[in-house]
Order: C-alpha cells, then structure tokens, then sequence
C-alpha cells in the first residue's frame, strides 16, 4: 500500500518502522515527518490540510494514518473523507474527548463511566466554592490543549485557588484556560490503555505504564513521556473486563448516541483505586512513548489493522501479539522540558551483540539530518526499546543499547517498568 503518516515523533517512526517490518512492501510518506523517517519513506511539507488530502488523491495513497492529536482537533479526518480518501482518526466532533476536557468530563458523567468527583466552570467563585468540598490535593485542569501542561496538582487549597485564577483570567493557558475542570484527586496507580476502534467494534492492546516525571522515582516536573513498558503485570483480566464494560462499550455506544462514532485509537487514562479502573481522560490517538513499545509486540499486520479500523472492518481480522515484553526508554537532550538545547551531533555505536542487534532497537523522534549527520534537535530525541522474554530481559536490553548512543546533554531514566520490578 501507499501510506501517509501525519507526525513527526518517536510515535509516528514506530508506526512506520513496524509497516515496514511486514512481508508486504509498502511506500511511505510522512508530514512532516523527522530527520530519521526519511530512511522509511518520503518527508512532505504540506502544512494545508486541502493541498495534503489533494496530494494524497493525486498520488494515490490508500491509507492515512494520523498520529497526533492537534491535526485531529483540527478536522483532518473530516477533510480527507470528503474527499472519499481513507484515513485512520476520528472526526473533529470525535476528537473532542481530548480536544476539550469539559466534553470528556461531561460525556463520562452523562454515560455513567467512572471518573474523579468534579466541577466544570468558567465562574471563579463556583470553582473556589468546590475546591471546598475537596481534601488536598486538589486537580485544577484547564479545558483546551495545552501540550500536555495543562494540569495541575495543587497541594493546598491557596494553590488551587491561585491555578484557577491564572487560567480563568487567560493568564497561564490563554483561550484554552477560559474554562476549568476542578477535581479530587485519585490516589492509585496509573495505567495507559488503548482501544483501536472503528466506530462500532475495538481492539484492546496490551496494558501500558508510562513514567510521566522527568526524574527516577517519580521526582522532578512532568514531561511528554520518559519510558513505558507493556504489558504491564499490575492488569489481569478482571481489570481488562472491567475496562471493556465500565469504559469502553459505553464509550463506543455513547458516541453513536451522540452522533459522532469513534473511529481512531482511544487512549485512557486510567487510576486504579483499590482494584478499581476510574477513568482520568481520554486521548484519541496512541500515547508516546507508549506507541513505541506496543508496535513491535504486534504479530499480525499492523497496517491492516489500521486500514480496518478506518473502514468499519475491524470484526474481520484478528490482531495478534507477541507473548514477549517490551521496555522503552527515552533519550531527552539536556534542556528538556525547560527550554530547547543547541543542537548536538549524535553518535551510534554499531552493535556487535547479536542478542543486542535482534532485540532492540530505535525509534527517532527529535532528531535532524544535515550532509548525512543525525542531530538531536528535539525535546525528547529518541526512544530506545528492548523486547525479551520478561520485563526484566526487555530492560536490561534496552539499556543496553542507551549505552551505544551518544550526544551532548543526553538525559534518561533509569528506572523504568520499576513498578513492575
Ligand atoms: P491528564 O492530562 O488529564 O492526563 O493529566 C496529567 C496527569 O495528571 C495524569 O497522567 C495524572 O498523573 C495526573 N492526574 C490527572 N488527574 C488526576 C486526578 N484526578 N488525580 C490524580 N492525578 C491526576
Ligand atoms: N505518554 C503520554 C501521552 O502521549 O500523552
């Protein structure tokens, strides 16, 4: 097939570096893509989504697959169809279950899926009336996109009063603070799950945990994601069928009811609160680095099991995974999540271990390519990944091969899947 690929993370070269392990050839092209996918296909630069889905028809792709959530919030998935292209995402209506926390919120409270006790508001004293009602800690979030930085955990009641001030007044979020969700907090553990639906049927993939913090133990300021590792031994299957049915059957159903079917990946964002999966938020595409450490546990096709999600086919197939782990760390340059850092040459060993070589690899995200060298020139630069038979092989491995990159200001954790240790 002919695949386009919106994005340019770690996420999107793990989507295409498992197309293009398939014994079916495929060509790829990505927009805008990194310094690295060029090695898998086409980079684009084609910001207008009409001249995209025109490029799109004019070359004859089969298939988009979308990867963030921005274009989605957007209305990709709307312009491509109109055009009778197929592509792999949900509409604009759907992508607001993470578009805006206040229809997420609403729409779990509406379809009775569990969720943290909260209040959705733009009024300033019905927001400090409610943190009232709240024990400390208390979750201030704002409604609109924020990159990831738009939740706060304030740890008294005059933090939580200052947080919604600075987001009802535009202050620290701008037009995407001018409503709030103020929430108590759940004290558990998190997990990432994700559901790749085609509007009337899903898949569940393996249970992920992502380690959100920058630093070991959980210290330190929340980034995009430092590692992940699936599947995860804190689920079993009671709480994946509690999932299916408190989380992801009303889901699906309630966004028929609501006129706008989910197709795409739904991610939740679970707490589990004694043995309870309450639901945090919802995203509507595969969470990075979580992306990076399910692709290579998929057996069976992954370019079909996107191409039957977009076309109501999911009841088709069946998606099959590898009885293995996978471990993923992430190699950040030295200012993340601060600032940008200079861009820094990045050296790869070449890998002598056999074992090394055929069970690990690198998913390229922040990275540049200028006359053949490879820069780091991104927050989080790349993923490195180690599949084995037990978490515990999968990490070692994948540690293993962070020894073999270098670059000036690297930065990794190195504990990750220490939950499950
Ligand atoms: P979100 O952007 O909604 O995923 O929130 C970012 C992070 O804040 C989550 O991954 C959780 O770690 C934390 N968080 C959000 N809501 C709550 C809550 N009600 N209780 C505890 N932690 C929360
Ligand atoms: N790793 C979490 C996210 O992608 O939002």
């Amino acid at each position: 097939m002919k695949i386009l690929i919106l994005g340019s993370g770690g996420r999107e070269y793990s989507i295409a570096r498992a197309i293009k392990n398939e014994q079916e050839e495929h060509e790829l092209f990505f927009q805008p893509g990194n310094g690295a996918t060029n090695n898998l296909g086409t980079n684009l630069n084609i910001k207008d989504y009409d001249e995209l889905a025109q490029f799109a028809i004019d070359n004859k792709i089969e298939l988009t697959i979308v990867g963030p959530e921005a274009p989605l919030v957007d209305g990709v998935v709307d312009i491509f169809k109109e055009k009778g292209l197929t592509i792999f995402g949900p509409s604009k209506e759907a992508a607001q279950l993470e578009g805006s926390k206040v229809y997420m919120k609403n729409f779990l409270a509406k379809y009775n899926i569990p969720t943290a006790r909260y209040i959705e508001t733009a009024s300033i004293e019905d927001a400090f009336k409610f943190t009232m009602t709240l024990t400390a800690p208390i979750v201030v979030k704002a409604d609109g996109l924020c990159g990831g930085k738009g939740v706060i955990i304030a740890q008294n009641h005059d933090e939580a009063k200052i947080a919604i001030s600075e987001m009802l007044s535009g202050k620290s979020f701008g037009d995407a603070g001018l409503k709030v969700i103020v929430e108590e907090f759940l004290d558990g553990y998190e997990l990432s799950m994700f559901a790749v639906c085609d509007g009337d049927d899903y898949i569940l993939l393996p249970a992920a945990q992502d380690h959100k913090r920058l630093l070991n133990n959980d210290e330190g300021p929340n980034t995009g994601g430092m590692g992940a590792y699936a599947p995860t031994p804190l689920v079993d299957e009671e709480l994946y069928q509690k999932v299916r049915d408190r989380v992801i059957a009303p889901t699906l159903d309630g966004m028929k009811k609501e006129n706008a079917p989910f197709e795409g990946v739904l991610f939740i964002g679970i707490m589990v609160v004694n043995g309870e999966p309450i639901t945090l938020e919802f995203n509507v595409r595969f969470g990075d680095p979580e992306c990076e450490i399910l692709m290579p546990l998929m057996t069976s096709s992954v370019s079909d099991m996107f191409l039957k999600a977009s076309t109501n086919r999911l009841s088709e197939i069946k998606v099959e995974f590898s009885k293995q782990f996978a471990v993923g760390v992430v190699m950040a340059s030295g200012n993340y999540p601060y600032s940008s850092s200079t861009p820094a040459e990045i050296i790869l060993d070449d890998v002598k271990h056999a074992e090394i070589e055929e069970n690990t690899h690198i998913s390229f995200a922040g990275v540049s390519m200028q006359d053949g060298v490879l820069y780091a020139d991104g927050g989080r630069v790349l993923v490195c990944v180690g599949v084995g038979d037990t978490i515990k092989e999968a990490r070692n491995r994948a540690y293993l091969r962070c020894g073999q990159v270098h670059f000036v200001g690297k930065k990794i954790r190195t504990d990750i899947a220490y939950q499950a240790l």
